[in-house]
């Protein structure tokens, strides 16, 4: 019997291990938030009302590039033609110059983890 036992609970541990890792591979929203507000925040805002250095990110999920009318964007980003996926947001945010050369923001998420949940967090305000 105690066999039987230990049997289930290392199942019951590996679904929750597995779980787990789902949730960290789609991000998590919550810590996303904060790193948001740590790594973005001071030059973008999240509410179309408050203004920051630079565009909000209220919906970025869908919206076409550079296309907030009266914001200072780059002719890089203009000409670019994208629409911002999860998957566009990734290879920018991790390396903004090298994946649009001419672009003007500065900064990016180096960390994966801290890519993943504030794409999660950006995702969440659609
Ligand atoms: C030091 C200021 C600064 C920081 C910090 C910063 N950005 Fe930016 N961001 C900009 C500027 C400037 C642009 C306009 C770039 C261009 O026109 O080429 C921009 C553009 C963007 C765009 C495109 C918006 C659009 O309307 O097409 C996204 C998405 C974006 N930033 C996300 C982020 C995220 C997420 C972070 C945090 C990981 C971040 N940025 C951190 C300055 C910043």
């Amino acid at each position: 019997m105690p066999q039987v036992i230990r049997i289930i609970m290392s199942a019951v541990i590996l679904v929750s291990v597995g779980a787990a890792v789902a949730r960290a591979d789609a991000g998590d929203p919550v810590r996303g938030a904060q790193r948001f507000q740590a790594v973005c925040g001071a030059c973008h805002s999240a509410d179309p009302a408050v203004k920051r250095l630079s565009v909000h990110l209220k919906s970025i999920i869908g919206r076409k590039a550079a296309s907030v009318p009266g914001v200072a964007y780059s002719t890089a980003l203009k000409a670019s033609g994208w629409i911002w996926t999860k998957e566009q947001l990734e290879t920018y945010l991790a390396d903004p110059k090298k994946a649009l050369p001419g672009t003007t923001m500065m900064v990016a998420a180096a960390n994966a983890k801290d890519r993943a949940d504030i794409i999660a967090y950006l995702a969440s305000l659609n």
